[in-house]
């Protein structure tokens, strides 16, 4: 069969692309799934906006709006608001200013009042002019008896000056201050003992109780401030409370300028808006005294009732969507970012996205059909957002322009993805990156609702700091998201004319330019990461042409056991003087050459570094199967994993069909196949489709790719019975390995790797195993490594022995066993009175016979091939066996296994223990 050229971008491409769909259709449903999530959260939305409503509407229906005026006040219309009477704060009794040990001033009531409950309410007074102070400060209250004229009541409320010791309430449609049981103060410039009055209107009664007004002069303003700042209970050294009422500075004042500065205390209820309820009163008293002042005692500015604006009803028609806010939609939209890394990390960890590597599939090909895919799944994912929002109503997605909500929505995405790239590259496990991913998640929709969403609403916080935080991506997407309900609620919606008032065209601008870098810098990071480039690859110059076989001087180190052990592996030598030689000579007909490959592990805690494979020479030809063995830990999987790119060398290198493992590896992985030690397929792939998919890779297409992967499945006995058409997840131990060893083959790559390729095989599937890998090599070249020594002497044309990082010795099964073996095991068992005959006959065969083993009569020698002519042997035993009974004897040549024990064992006695 003709070799395929490599595969071209969009052949690997459209391999990956028809993988994948293949795989995307056996999973339909998780994507179906994962669609209609968000019709599944709108049909949410919309059974919340239900209850929520028939909440309401119930609310609503109970309360009677007429009576309940207040109450409901959010609610209900609200046409006439109560005139409610203007009333003064004043402290409690016991909180009220009195002499103390940390004032000077002598004119405070003193604390005995406390006890009776008659301390007065005191005002300050200040400002430039004393005089005029002391006047206007006497015009404040007045002593007059409290009458009720309860056919006009609010004369009678506003000629008297009342004041609650209450908060004021949540609204400004009714006042607590008129409850049961609390007193409700009238204050006066004297109150006669016990003085209290009845108060009835309507089916409110109370007690109205008269109380002092005490008006004192200070000499200045930073008195006053000093004065009210020790009296609350933290400003003082005694913990003492010493509360007045209000205070003025009057200022310049005089006959022409009123100008005060009313001292009011904020701090009895938090909502800013309803402290209007208690201050103009206090603005009234200074006025009116002013006016006395001017104009006589009799002249009056009568304040009859302060009264809330009229209110309309408060529509109940509440959008769950605009009240859930961004914050809901922020999570919504970023639940795809988890998606989309763990099934990146998945590839990753699992190894799929290298083995695809290792057939050709460059970095290019897979990125761009994953990036589609994971673009055409978010947008399905928005879009079903979107209309169903839309279906059910929200005005959130009804009101605000399609266009622009398409726009941001797939800049986001996009950056979505990108990001999704970047954290790919960095991570390796799928189980960090879920936490990771959902920390993010849920960590960006708080911080964006608790913090960002308040700097965005303060008026104080700069705009550029603003801008700034969005350079967050998860922040931008809160940010416009907050802008879509924004326009939303304010019943208009964002059109393109808005963009630039609402921030919404630096989100846009922000988010283009990250998708852009961060995607350059994702594809950079995979690059250095998991292809191994040097972090400065970009850098070399592309049209340098690549320096072919640097031809280094090889320097003999002598230090005096490695020139021991050398001079007994002289085949090792041989090899290494051939691989020399073909570098020297230029010569790139090999297959495989390594030179002076090298892998050394760092040391790590404390330890010293590991040395995994010393400066190995190897030349493969095409056409030959190399194998490796060795015991475990040898370093053999580092070797496989430098040659297939997994590691990259220490020092040394590898050249395969001549390009340089180190600079082209990309090249070397389309006529490269790999058969790892544990199988890489998809669970939910037949084998057919893995061979397609392989097979597509490896540029093979139309009629001869069909006629490839019958041939491949017949190869591999997995073509009867539709085996191959059955899901390779299905499959047993056995065949997923044949499937695996078919993927290497499938192609004609020029070199494969087979990582112990008959691992669990019954006998039978091992044997047709051999004969595929058998007809495979005559066009490739194989390293295989096996610790089954059958295979290994069927299979391979040269063996290498691998210890402790480094070939031991290298050559054909029979010449090692010569080499290495070079005697025979005679057995004989007998009863064990004859042991000693069976020893002399031994003797007289061999003289130099070595006994090995022994035990109740059975006995094992070995006997040196040079001295032992195998029909003597059969001689003597047939003449001893006249003599005495012989119940089993045997003749037997090394094995490969016994050469194998041997090797390693002789290598490892003389390795350093370093
Ligand atoms: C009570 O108010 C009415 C209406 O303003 C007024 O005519 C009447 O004189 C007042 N009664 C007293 C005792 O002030
Ligand atoms: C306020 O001024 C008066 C007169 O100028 C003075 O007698 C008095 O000591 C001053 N009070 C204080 C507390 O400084
Ligand atoms: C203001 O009112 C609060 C609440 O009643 C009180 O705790 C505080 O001491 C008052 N401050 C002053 C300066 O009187
Ligand atoms: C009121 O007093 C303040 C502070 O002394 C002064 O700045 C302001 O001009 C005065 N206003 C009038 C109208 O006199």
């Amino acid at each position: 069969m003709v070799n395929p050229s490599p595969a071209s971008f969009w052949t690997q491409a459209n391999a990956l692309l028809r993988k994948n769909l293949t795989y995307q259709r056996k999973h339909i449903w998780t994507n179906v799934r994962l669609i209609l999530v968000p019709l599944f959260l709108c049909l949410l939305l919309l059974a919340i906006q239900k209850v929520l409503d028939s909440l309401l509407k119930s609310i609503s229906d109970m309360s009677d709006c007429g009576s309940n005026a207040g109450l409901l006040g959010v609610n209900c219309a609200i046409p006439n608001p109560p005139l409610l009477p203007p009333m003064l704060q004043i402290p409690q009794d016991e909180l009220r200013s009195v002499k103390a040990d940390f004032f000077s001033y002598r004119d405070l009531p003193d604390k005995s009042c406390r006890v009776t409950g008659s301390c007065p309410v005191t005002i300050l007074v200040t400002g430039d002019k004393l005089s005029l102070g002391k006047a206007l400060s006497a015009n404040i209250f007045t002593a007059t008896s409290f009458v009720v004229n309860s056919s006009n009541l609010l004369p009678t409320l506003a000629n008297n000056v009342l004041g609650s010791t209450v908060s004021a309430g949540k609204d400004n449609y009714e006042d607590p201050g008129f409850g049961y049981d609390i007193p409700i103060y009238s204050i006066q410039s004297s109150c006669s003992a016990n003085s209290t009055w009845p108060l009835s209107i309507g089916q409110f009664h109370a007690d109205v109780k008269c109380v002092q007004g005490l008006c004192l002069w200070r000499n200045n303003s930073i008195e006053v401030n000093d004065e009210i700042y020790k009296g609350s209970w933290r400003g003082n050294p005694a913990g003492m409370t010493n509360e007045v009422a209000a205070a003025y500075d009057l200022m310049s004042t005089d006959r022409k300028n009123f100008n005060v500065t009313i001292w009011y205390n904020s701090t009895y209820t938090d909502d800013l808006r309803v402290k209007l309820l208690r201050v103009p009163r206090s603005i009234n008293l200074i006025s009116n005294a002013y006016l006395k002042f001017l104009k006589g005692l009799g002249t009056n500015i009568l304040f009859e009732f302060v009264k809330e604006v009229p209110k309309q009803e408060t529509k109940n028609n509440q959008d769950i969507a605009s009240m859930l806010g961004p914050l809901f939609f922020t999570w919504v939209v970023l639940l795809l970012f988890p998606v989309i890394l763990t099934s990146l990390v998945y590839e990753k960890q699992e190894r799929l996205r290298i083995i695809m590597k290792m057939h050709g599939l460059g970095d290019g090909p897979y990125w761009m059909i994953s990036y589609a895919y994971f673009l055409t799944i978010s947008m399905l994912y928005l879009i079903t957002l979107v209309s169903f929002g839309s279906a059910i109503g929200l005005r959130f997605f009804r009101l605000n322009g399609y266009s622009i909500q398409f726009v941001f929505y797939f800049i986001y995405l996009n950056l979505q993805i990108s990001i999704a790239f970047l954290f790919s590259s960095i991570f390796e496990k799928v189980k960090t990156v879920t936490v990771v991913a959902y920390i993010l998640v849920y960590g960006t929709g708080l911080l964006g609702s608790f913090l960002f969403q308040k700097l965005i609403e303060s008026e104080s916080f700069p705009e550029e700091y603003i801008v700034g935080l969005e350079l967050y991506p998860g922040f931008s997407l809160y940010r416009g998201l907050y802008e879509f309900s924004q326009f939303a609620s304010r019943g208009t919606g964002m059109k393109w004319q808005d963009i630039s008032d609402s921030g919404m065209s630096e989100i846009f601008y922000i988010m283009s330019v990250e998708w852009f870098l961060v995607l350059i810098v994702a594809f950079y990071i995979d690059q250095v990461f998991s292809s191994g480039k040097s972090p400065f690859f970009f850098l070399v110059n592309p049209f340098k042409k690549p320096s072919s076989l640097p031809r280094r001087p090889t320097v003999q180190r002598l230090d005096s056991k490695k020139v021991f052990i050398d001079m007994e592996k002289h085949d090792v030598t041989q090899e290494r003087e051939k691989v020399q030689k073909l570098r020297n000579e230029g010569s790139t007909g090999h297959a495989i050459l390594c030179d002076d490959l090298k892998k050394v592990y760092p040391g790590r805690d404390g330890n010293p570094p590991k040395m995994a494979v010393r400066g190995l020479y190897l030349s493969v030809p095409l056409g030959e199967c190399f194998g490796m063995l060795g015991p475990n830990g040898a370093g053999k999987t580092s070797f496989i994993s430098m040659m297939t790119g997994l590691l990259r060398p220490s020092s040394g290198t590898a050249l395969v069909q001549g390009l340089d493992i180190c600079k082209d590896m990309n090249k070397v992985y389309t006529s490269m196949g790999v058969c790892p030690q544990h199988d890489l397929l998809w669970e939910t792939l037949t084998g057919r489709e893995h061979l397609l998919f392989y097979g597509r890779l490896k540029n093979i297409k139309g009629s001869s790719l069909t006629h490839a992967v019958d041939e491949s499945l017949k190869s591999v006995s997995l073509f009867d019975g539709g085996v191959g058409d059955k899901p390779a997840g299905n499959y047993s131990g056995g065949m997923k390995r044949r499937l695996s060893v078919a993927i290497s083959l499938i192609g004609n790559p020029k070199v494969v790797y087979m990582d112990e390729p008959s691992t669990g095989l019954d006998p039978a599937s091992r044997k047709n195993l051999w004969d595929v890998i058998k007809r495979a090599k005559q066009n490739t070249a194989i390293i295989l490594t096996t610790h089954s020594m059958e295979e290994a002497e069927f299979l391979c044309d040269r063996l290498g022995i691998f210890v402790d990082g480094g070939l031991q010795c290298i050559g054909n099964s029979k010449e090692l066993k010569s080499r290495y073996g070079g005697s025979y095991v005679f057995t004989m068992t007998t009863s064990s009175e004859h042991e000693e005959e069976v020893e002399r006959l031994v003797k007289s065969v061999s003289p130099n016979a070595k006994k090995i083993y022994h035990l109740a009569g059975t006995q094992k020698f070995e006997l040196p091939k040079q001295e032992v002519r195998i029909a003597e042997v059969f001689r003597s035993v047939e003449k001893a066996k006249s003599n005495f009974t012989v119940f089993a004897w045997g003749l037997a040549d090394t094995t490969l296994e016994d050469v194998f024990i041997k090797v390693a064992r002789t290598a490892q006695a003389f390795i350093p223990l370093s």
